[in-house]
């Protein structure tokens, strides 16, 4: 069909056609040049919010058969209808873009990280791709907010049923889904909030997944009561901050299994605040959740698989629990690993993000024997540079790191490094076609807020890099073909800033060695620190480094998701400027004015407003070069074409990750498409601890 004929027609423009060369090298700013046309595949069909879902009860419940006769009729499990909540999260038939499923088979995920433990709150993956996506259930929901007019979008009621505001717009009351279960069959309720937002968010000791859930990205001053075991209350110090609905979505507001994580907690326990982060390591199956599918075997490089949650609190109009599907694997591999066995049919699901596959995977998937569908959505993919623009301790630098942060916050070094860096060279060795873009750094080209004459542009310009390099007073004092520092300053040395990337993804590697190369021209030393994810993250997120390459985060992709990260608005909200020793973050003069057309955006009701501040946010961020851009590209999701319920044109990042957005607990595949992929067929979750599920 026609999609397929794209696919064909772009695999033939990635090995065929090479780019129009790009303009001269003014060394003036201007607006990036207009990106080559891309022909994105996935047309969204959009919607209006509310034919997502509703909550209701319904008139009947229904379930596996297995799950009736070997659980439920076997005394071991209590009827469908008294595991659900009184009124289940019901998602609409006519928002399906197959309609109702049938019961049965497995999503093979594969995925290039590895778990460190199930203790999310206290800050542990489990190895990404999708795996802490589907175990969290958060208050609210974005990722299917892709889907949703522009002029519709706020975030989807989920473990909060619905809202409302105060008259004075400074008090939020949350209605909690009732009578709902954790996997195991404890009762979820407002403890388990209060127990998240007490004894991590605002605990300093524990610092929740992803780094940024601190206090601070729900509003300075922000406080959350209890009222009843189904309703909180939250009171902001300014008046309808709207905004924070984005912030209790993933991954900020998630709350863990209280009943098992509390009694580990130093506050009720005598354990250290580190034995309380490692108290459930990936061998401590069953741990509850209200996702859709629980831990039930880890083996070490290999496996983890998750069985359906029987206390799920998701169901179909006609009343069917959900999942549809039964399990969920994740092949402990390589990301790289991931396109090739979803393209080739091993594997279910990839986001294909990594552009030097990109070619091998189109070719496979324009065959009409291929098993996968492969769509690319719009420009969401980009790299940044970040320079740590802490002056005043955050990490912790020695005196050289000290000298290497007072260049990065001088704005004539930013700017010299922005102009040093071909980025049309850097998004050729990526892969050739009209993929990539050049990408000054700021929001990206792929999001409605996004304003090309707002966005500051410095083209490539080696001697313009090298005259601004002088001036901030870099010599070759010693002529090795490497800048020093002034005499008065480290020892008046060679130059070298070290480089932190994730040693995971052959992008991040190229990119890294892209920049080595071009900044040896500019007479910069750049050295390689390639750790492995956990230790990356733990690198950045306590502000030892000097640059960072980081891949787009969703306030770069979506603007209204994370947006607190866009600034460092709170002492911990920003990548690449946090806190120093004393608490306090050494705004530079271009940071102040970001921070405050972030705090305005956050909580102004006016949408032409909101467009009005990102477009000066953007104009800010890129013409003091807040980041620097490398590059940016199209995703496309692959998936085999046994599912259905697939959303057309699922972007793999804009609120969320395409794990998210497709909606898993929604995908079903017919009956006679089923393969043979259960490991545990008929067989549901064991108690919280055990070895594994249970029959
Ligand atoms: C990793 C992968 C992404 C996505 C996310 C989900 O970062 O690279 O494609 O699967 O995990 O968290
Ligand atoms: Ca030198």
């Amino acid at each position: 069909m026609s999609s397929l004929r794209n696919i064909g027609s772009l695999a033939g423009l990635a090995l065929g056609v090479s780019a129009v060369a790009m303009g001269a090298h003014a060394s003036e700013p201007t607006a990036p040049p207009v990106p080559p046309q891309f022909p994105a595949e996935g047309k969204i069909k959009h919607v209006s919010r509310d034919s997502i879902l509703e909550f209701k009860a319904l008139p009947e419940y229904h379930e596996p058969e297995w799950v009736t006769t070997k659980f439920v009729s076997a005394g071991k499990l209590p009827p469908v209808k008294d595991r659900l909540p009184k009124e289940p999260l019901v998602f609409k038939t006519d928002n399906m873009p197959d309609g109702i499923g049938v019961y049965g088979d497995a999503l093979r995920h594969v995925i290039g990280g590895r778990p460190e433990g199930w203790n999310y709150g206290a800050g542990q993956t489990q190895g990404w791709g999708g795996i802490d996506i589907g175990l969290s259930e958060c208050l609210t929901r974005t990722a299917p907010l892709f889907q949703v007019e522009a002029k519709d979008t706020e975030p989807l009621p989920n473990l909060a049923k619905g809202w409302e505001w105060s008259a004075d717009g400074h008090k939020l009351t949350m209605h909690l889904i009732e009578n709902a279960k954790w996997s195991d069959g404890d009762p979820f309720d407002a403890d388990d909030l209060m127990f998240y937002w007490e004894d991590e968010v605002i605990d300093p000791n524990v610092s929740p997944l992803g780094g940024g859930a601190s206090p601070e990205a729900f509003g300075t001053g922000t406080t959350l009561r209890k009222i009843d075991a189904y309703t909180v209350e939250w009171t902001f110090k300014e008046a309808f901050p709207k905004q924070y609905l984005y912030t209790m979505a993933y991954p900020n507001f998630c709350p863990g299994p209280s009943h098992i994580l509390k009694p580990q907690h130093p506050k009720y326990s005598k354990n250290t605040y580190e034995q309380f982060k490692n108290a459930f390591p990936p061998e401590f199956l069953n741990m509850p959740v209200m996702g859709a599918w629980v831990p039930v075997e880890y083996r070490p490089d290999d496996i983890i698989v998750m069985r359906r949650n029987p206390y799920y609190w998701k169901v179909d109009e006609k009343g069917n629990q959900l999942p549809y599907l039964n399990e969920l694997h994740y092949k402990l591999s390589t990301w790289a690993d991931r396109d090739v066995q979803a393209v080739a049919g091993s594997a279910d699901f990839s986001n294909l993000e990594q552009p030097e596959n990109f070619v091998a995977s189109l070719k496979r998937a324009a065959e009409k024997t291929a098993p996968a569908r492969l769509a690319f959505g719009p420009r969401l993919i980009g790299y940044n540079l970040r320079m740590n623009l802490s002056g005043n301790g955050w990490g912790r630098p020695d005196a050289r790191g000290q000298a290497i942060r007072e260049l990065n916050r001088n704005e004539d070094f930013r700017k010299a490094i922005t102009m040093a860096i071909d980025r049309k060279a850097i998004g050729d060795s990526l892969v050739k076609g009209p993929f990539t873009a050049i990408y000054p750094g700021g929001i990206s080209s792929g999001t409605s807020f996004y304003d090309r004459n707002s966005t500051v542009y410095y083209p490539y310009d080696l001697e313009g890099a090298k005259a601004r390099l002088a001036k901030v007073g870099l010599k070759d004092t010693d002529g090795d073909g490497i800048l020093n520092f002034p005499s008065g300053t480290a020892g008046g040395k060679n130059l070298e800033i070290v480089l932190l990337v994730n040693n995971g993804y052959a992008t991040d590697k190229s990119l890294a060695e892209g920049v080595i190369g071009q900044m040896e021209k500019a007479g910069i030393k750049v050295i390689l620190n390639a750790l492995d994810g956990p230790k990356r993250d733990d690198a950045h997120y306590s502000g030892r480094f000097d640059w960072l390459i980081q891949r787009s985060t969703p306030e770069l992709a979506s603007v209204v998701q994370n947006t607190e990260q866009l600034a460092p608005v709170g002492p911990r909200t920003s990548w690449h400027h946090r806190a120093g020793e004393d608490g306090s973050v050494d705004l530079l003069p271009y940071e102040k004015e970001l921070v405050s057309l972030i705090a305005k955006f956050q909580t102004s009701q006016n949408n032409d407003e909101r467009v009005s501040l990102m477009k000066q946010y953007q104009k800010a961020a890129t013409q003091h070069v807040d980041t620097v851009g490398l590059t940016e590209y199209p995703g496309a999701l692959i998936i085999n074409k046994r599912f259905s319920n697939v959303p057309q044109g699922t972007p793999i990042f804009m609120f969320n990750w395409a794990e998210d957005s497709v909606i898993r607990e929604r995908l079903w595949v017919a009956a006679e498409s089923q393969g043979k992929y259960e490991l545990f067929p008929e067989q549901l979750p064991g108690k919280p601890g055990d070895k594994g599920p249970t029959n």
